[in-house]
């Protein structure tokens, strides 16, 4: 094994380095305060690893992202329930499994009748990640962490999906529709969404499709905030649902899962004034601004993100099979062009990421803007719980980072008289 030497106040420490399966070179510091008294300081951790993972591999410079080793580019044509299995148990599941896999999702999709009430006490204008959030945590009230685990990621899988339905229906009046047991997960997901009682609905295969493959896209990405979030509170020894509920609000900030919806209105606001691209890159470009292209840049992909190469194709053949002309998605395609030929983003590296075309197919879809993020939430469940279930398998140590400190030094209580 080979070693990193370190000298710190004259005296020289020696480290073991670890490399991945992929190549990558860690230096592991696990004893280094216990040796030299000091830790490292790396704010936003982009230089430090939180743990050792099998489930996703991406490599930042060659625009590569693989699940379990398979390029996201050869999903295509899978399921969205054989990529979770994919994610969570590690290998691709035989025809026999997945039988049972998707059958187990299908009877587990209603949630208990008591859970309905718990919508009742949200106001109509409550965000979906808000009830998502709360909902999901409320799913271990029915379903203790002592119960089979491996039926618990089943019912999160599958109630989750019902649970986004019921917000959206909440925030619109409707009343909410059952999931029918004869609908496959993305079938099912679409029908609870758009159907009404009073009338039949048409799934279209074409928006079907497009789910799926939205859902595959977002389905992992090894340790970004949320994930990273899920595993820190399952570090804990925290449930699986109250772990996921974590990941569900970090997932929620613009600069995170939220970016998709603030993709969105940014174009929006583009449209609004009359496509000025030029205006809002400049803008971008002025941190005084405080204004950033939303959908654009990474803290790994320094170079395309595959995802969003794979979703602004998506976007266009989806919209011509259904008829649709989005003045978005040629906004988007313009706000790219002039953004990948200027010196500020070719320098910073600043490419689309998974959220800057994504709300284009979402909208297709008639997915209204602020269910964006819940449905990238969707899509990450099967990565949060392959994640909580490895870090449990690892027996990880409860996550607990140290700091630097800046604080005053030694000072003294004064009462309020002497004040
Ligand atoms: C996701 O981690 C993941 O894997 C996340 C994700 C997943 O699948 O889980 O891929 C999903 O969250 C995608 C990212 C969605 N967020 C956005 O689109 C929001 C806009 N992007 C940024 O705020 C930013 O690029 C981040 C948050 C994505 C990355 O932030 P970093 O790595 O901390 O980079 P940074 O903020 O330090 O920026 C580096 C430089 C800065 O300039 P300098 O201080 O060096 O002069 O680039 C600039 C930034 O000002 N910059 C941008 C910019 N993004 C970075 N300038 C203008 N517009 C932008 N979008």
């Amino acid at each position: 094994m080979s070693t990193a030497k370190l000298i710190l106040d004259g005296k020289e420490h020696e480290f073991p380095v670890v490399t991945g399966s992929e190549g990558e070179v860690a230096v592991d510091i696990s004893k280094l305060r216990e040796r030299t008294g000091a830790i490292t300081l790396d704010e936003g951790y982009g230089n430090t690893g939180s743990c050792r993972s099998a489930i996703t591999f991406i490599d930042g410079e060659q625009g590569i992202l693989r699940y379990r080793g398979i390029p996201i580019e050869e999903l295509e044509e899978a399921r969205f329930t054989e990529v979770a299995y994919l994610l969570i148990y590690g290998r691709l599941p035989n025809q026999t499994e997945l039988v049972e896999w998707r059958e187990k999702l299908t009877r587990h999709s209603l949630l208990h009748e008591d859970m309905k009430k718990f919508f009742e006490g949200f106001p109509a204008s409550a965000h979906p990640m808000a009830m998502l959030s709360a909902m999901v945590a409320s799913l271990s009230t029915y379903y203790p962490d002592t119960a089979d685990l491996d039926l618990n990621i089943v019912r999160l899988l599958a109630k989750a999906k019902t649970i986004a339905a019921f917000s959206y229906k909440k925030s619109i009046g409707q009343p909410f529709m059952y999931p029918l047991n004869h609908l496959s997960y993305t079938e099912n997901f679409v029908h609870m969404m758009f159907a009404v009682p009073a009338e039949p609905m048409h799934i279209s295969p074409v928006l079907d499709r497009a789910l799926n493959l939205l859902l595959i896209l977002h389905a992992d990405h090894e340790q970004n905030c949320s994930t990273s979030t899920v595993r820190m509170v399952g570090s804990s020894g925290a449930n699986l649902f109250a772990s996921v509920s974590a990941g569900v609000c970090a997932l929620w900030g613009p600069l995170h899962g939220g970016a998709n919806q603030a993709v969105i209105e940014m174009l929006e606001a583009i449209a609004a004034d009359g496509g000025n691209y030029r205006k809002y890159v400049e803008m971008a470009k002025d941190k005084a601004s405080g204004f950033r292209l939303m959908g654009f840049g990474h803290r790994v992909y320094k170079n395309f993100d595959p995802r969003s190469r794979i979703l602004k194709t998506a976007a266009d053949e989806v919209l011509a099979e259904l008829g649709i002309r989005d003045p978005l998605l040629e906004v988007a395609k313009g706000l790219e062009e002039i953004a990948l030929e200027d010196a500020y983003f070719v320098e910073k590296k600043l490419y689309p990421n998974v959220d800057f075309y994504s709300g284009i197919l979402y909208r297709a879809m008639g997915i209204p803007t602020n269910m964006f993020t819940v449905m990238f939430a969707l899509g990450r469940l099967p990565g949060w719980i392959a994640h909580w279930r490895e870090m449990r398998e690892q027996g990880a140590r409860i996550n607990r980072p140290r700091q630097v400190y800046t604080g005053p030094t030694r000072t003294s209580w004064v009462p309020v008289e002497r004040r």
